[in-house]
């Protein structure tokens, strides 16, 4: 150790030469980690030491230890064949840019407090906010995730019903408040329901809008609902829409739904966390029609923008009523500058702030805009090349339509197929749950699932900058292998 206690600087850069050197190993060859971690709970744990270490150890035994036992417990994120959830990249440029930030350890809490964080922060928002096709009124911040910033939204438009006077009277101990009404669809991220819940809105003040045949909002059942709860004395406030739903990224009638959030005078939000990259493709700037007169969306750079957790856009035409919900300002944290610059600790809940927008701004300019739209599109594209081997397949069907790069689906094998009459849904349910299983338990590919109307889904998503059409035809195969051995 050197005189301050830390690692010298002769054996940090030796270190970090190592920890560089491990990450490239890691990433020309993933086919040495089973994507699913295979520990046992406990397993990890128990391996370690149960007490700090009295005295200093030597960063080379730490990093033994990260390959030896951390590792192992590791599931694969950032493995081409991670398709499970939303599929995301830490890429080559975010890691760096996290690499440095932890280096300056900068706290963009005030302008002042490293002027080039605030400012790379709004310049990087801005060029995305321009990718995405939405106007300039929009202004952004960086959150760490989408159920932040769906809270922070959710908050907002709370706030701006300033005749309930939330902020000063706060919402207990007064029997002058309707019930607050927040409409979201059934198949809504559960970060709505939970940004509800701890805004005191409740459960009681959600209102899940009925999905269609492609699981999108009904916007007239939405209509009839705002009208239902203003007869019934409550006050209907926000309305969040989904682009890109968490189980099959189906994409709500944002335009229909904006028409009625502004004859009803309500805040919309749009959730876009993983499908509103989606847009930086020329051909799929659609998914974002109707946003623009939202007054508030959020995208996930951390999702399908190649940035690593944790980095979420959040974008909002009404950043003054935002900062009236959440400024707050001791005295120490005044500045001479304060009214000439923006203080980001003033839009949202936290005061201490990562550099975060230094990854994003590192991913914009080393991928460039052709070249993310290029991987996007390839994306979508391998997640139509297996939503065709499953159409074709004789024992396995689509249970979703794929408008972006998430597949669901299931196996219909043989021997559970009725003899004419409807499928039989619980048996072909535990049919499926089983072969996931089996085929995450192989370590060659990781999936995740859904229930899409009571049936038991697969779900393949593509967003790995590295996942080629041989991962995704290898998955393929391990279903199809998986699933005849089922069978036997
Ligand atoms: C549509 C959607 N919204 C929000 C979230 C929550 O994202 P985060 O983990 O950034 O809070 C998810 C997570 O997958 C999601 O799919």
């Amino acid at each position: 150790m050197n005189e301050a206690g830390d690692i010298p600087v002769e054996e940090f850069k030796r270190a970090a030469t190592r920890a560089i050197d491990w990450i490239a190993h890691y990433f020309t060859h993933p086919e040495e980690y089973p994507v699913l971690a295979r520990v046992k709970p406990g397993e990890v744990k128990a391996a370690l030491a149960a007490d700090a270490p009295r005295t200093g150890e030597p960063i080379d035994a730490v990093l033994d230890d990260y390959e030896r036992i951390v590792v192992p417990g590791i599931t694969h994120w950032n493995h081409p064949c991670f398709f499970a959830y939303f599929s995301i990249t830490g890429s080559a440029p975010g890691i760096l840019g996290e690499l440095l930030s932890a280096a300056l350890n900068v706290n963009s809490m005030l302008w002042q407090t490293s002027p080039a964080a605030t400012e790379l922060e709004e310049l990087a928002l801005d060029w995305l906010r321009q990718l995405l096709g939405l106007p300039e009124g929009f202004e952004g911040v960086i959150m760490d995730t989408a159920s932040v910033s769906t809270l922070c939204a959710i908050a907002a438009a709370r706030h701006a019903l300033s005749d309930l006077e939330i902020r000063e009277r706060g919402m207990s101990g007064r029997d002058d408040l309707p019930l607050l009404r927040l409409y979201t669809s059934e198949q809504a991220h559960s970060s709505v329901e939970k940004a509800a819940l701890v805004l005191g809105i409740g459960k009681a003040g959600v209102r899940k809008i009925p999905t269609d045949a492609e699981f999108r909002m009904d916007a007239s059942k939405l209509e009839s609902a705002i009208a239902e709860d203003r007869a019934a004395g409550h006050r209907p406030f926000c309305v969040t829409a989904t682009v890109g739903t968490t189980s099959t990224t189906s994409i709500d009638p944002v335009p229909e739904i904006a028409e009625i959030c502004e004859r009803e005078g309500i805040w919309l939000h749009v959730d876009a966390a993983y499908a509103g990259s989606a847009a930086i493709i020329p051909e799929y700037r659609h998914v974002l029609d109707g946003c623009e007169a939202a007054t508030s969306i959020v995208v996930n750079p951390h999702k399908w923008l190649f940035t690593p957790i944790d980095c979420s856009a959040f974008y909002t035409t009404r950043p003054d009523v935002l900062t009236g919900a959440f400024s707050l300002v001791p005295e120490y944290l005044r500045t001479s500058v304060d009214g000439e610059i923006r203080n980001y600790m003033d839009w949202g809940v936290s005061l201490g702030r990562r550099f975060r927008a230094l990854k994003l701004w590192m991913v914009l300019r080393c991928f460039g805009v052709d070249g993310i739209a290029g991987r996007l599109k390839a994306h979508i594209r391998l997640a139509e090349q297996f939503a065709g081997w499953v159409d074709e397949h004789p024992e396995f069907e689509r249970l979703a339509p794929t408008p972006l790069s998430v597949v669901c689906f299931r196996a219909r094998p043989q021997h559970l197929e009725p003899e004419g009459g409807k499928p039989n849904d619980a048996a072909l349910n535990e049919f499926n749950e089983a072969l996931l299983r089996r085929i995450n338990a192989g370590g060659e590919v990781y999936l995740s699932h859904t229930s899409l109307d009571g049936r038991y889904a697969l779900r393949l998503a593509i967003g790995n900058v590295r996942t080629t059409e041989k991962h995704v035809a290898r998955a393929w195969e391990v279903i199809q292998q998986e699933s005849t051995a089922a069978q036997r």
